[in-house]
């Protein structure tokens, strides 16, 4: 099977998009001004690191759509029932002001009952949730401990925030308590805060949570979670791996939509104050135009369709026993890394494992089910 938007982008033939193309480009004099850019264009090229775009074409080999919900039939007509109830396709402005909806807040409670939370917040896309988590809640005497392995969004949140932060080798969590202990007694007075991940994105390998907590508890700090990878995929439910801990007040979820829910946005999910925080100090909450109502009540769907049909994530454990079989999943990645990420983005450890496998599985999916007979 060919994935559907082959050759063209959907209701949008090849020709048209060469009718988009901009014509009659001026350079002026100024674009000297761009010197500097070219450069770094240029470098990035002699080092094999110059990304670019291109279109869909061929088998999918490198979305995050694990449990194939983004064309399914039953999001299509969740998308389509919402239109018919007349849910508005853009938000019209912040939250704050005009664009909060009745769809926004039905999606929240949905997911603060299905992830066992007290609140949740719906974010445009699970990049500006982390930032907004990171350069809100962290306070000025506070200390951000991260995993050497977290998302860039994360590293994103820290810049723009009051905090310090401080790299922890990934997966250490004797190393995190000794340095936990060790700014105590250098005088750190304020929060501490732990950034984790609870299934690695680049080497698809997880912490041990319950150990992680007993530290968060130790020393009065707050656990960030980011579960972009187990969402709707890993836990009871496909709940995340996190879900053995929920409604604790000291451990705050990260969970994303446009992977295994196959829609857009992400979930910041924790204590109610956390909530109430971010709507009043959360710049990429305050400052952007809400998510589009539409999509967010497609993400109920995607929602309780992750939880309720258990049958789509034994199809993608079946794959991944395929492809572990099989001894595809390692190669495999590699490849799909080769395409998906420029070569000092690939990590060394745990190839096929995680996410990779998941990774791998959803391709197989995609390319005709070759696990469909007896795997
Ligand atoms: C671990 C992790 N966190 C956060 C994100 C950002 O989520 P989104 O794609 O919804 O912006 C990603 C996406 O690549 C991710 O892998």
């Amino acid at each position: 099977m060919i994935t559907p938007g082959f050759g063209k982008v959907a209701g949008c033939p090849k020709r048209a998009l060469s009718a988009i193309e901009p014509r009659n480009v001026k350079r002026s004099e100024q674009s000297v001004a761009y010197d500097g850019i070219q450069l770094q264009l240029r470098e990035l090229k002699d080092r094999d690191r110059l990304r670019s775009l291109r279109e869909r074409a061929g088998v999918d080999f490198t979305s995050n759509d694990y449990l194939g919900l983004a064309e399914s039939e039953e999001l299509r007509s969740a998308a389509a029932d919402a239109v018919t109830r007349g849910v508005p396709v853009g938000a019209g402005g912040s939250r704050l002001l005009r664009g909060n909806h009745a769809e926004h807040e039905a999606l929240e409670a949905e997911a603060a009952a299905c992830f066992g939370a007290e609140a949740a917040l719906y974010f445009g896309a699970g990049y500006t949730a982390n930032v907004a988590i990171f350069s809100t809640l962290p306070q000025r005497d506070d200390m951000v401990f991260h995993d050497e392995l977290v998302h860039a969004s994360v590293h994103e949140g820290m810049r723009h925030g009051r905090a310090e932060r401080q790299s922890i080798p990934h997966n250490d969590t004797e190393a995190l308590e000794t340095r936990l202990r060790q700014w105590r007694k250098a005088g750190g007075r304020g929060r501490p805060w732990i950034a984790v991940e609870s299934v690695y994105s680049m080497d698809g390998d997880s912490p041990n949570l319950a150990d992680l907590i007993a530290v968060a508890d130790r020393h009065d700090a707050t656990l960030v979670i980011d579960e972009a990878h187990a969402t709707g995929v890993k836990g009871p439910d496909g709940r995340g791996l996190a879900a053995a801990f929920e409604g604790r007040d000291n451990v705050i979820t990260l969970h994303t939509c446009g992977k295994a829910l196959g829609t857009s946005g992400g979930f910041v999910l924790g204590p109610k104050v956390i909530r109430d925080f971010l709507i009043n100090r959360a710049r990429p909450f305050i400052f952007a135009t809400a998510p589009s109502p539409l999509i967010a009540a497609v993400t109920r769907a995607a929602l309780r369709i992750a939880r309720t049909r258990p049958e789509r994530r034994e199809r993608l454990a079946s794959l991944v026993a395929y492809a572990d079989r099989e001894g595809i999943a390692g190669p495999l990645r590699t490849d799909l890394l080769a395409v998906a990420y420029p070569p000092h983005h690939r990590r060394r450890r745990s190839q096929g494992r995680g996410a990779g496998r998941q990774l791998a599985a959803t391709r197989l999916r995609c390319a005709g089910d070759p696990a469909a007979d007896g795997a």
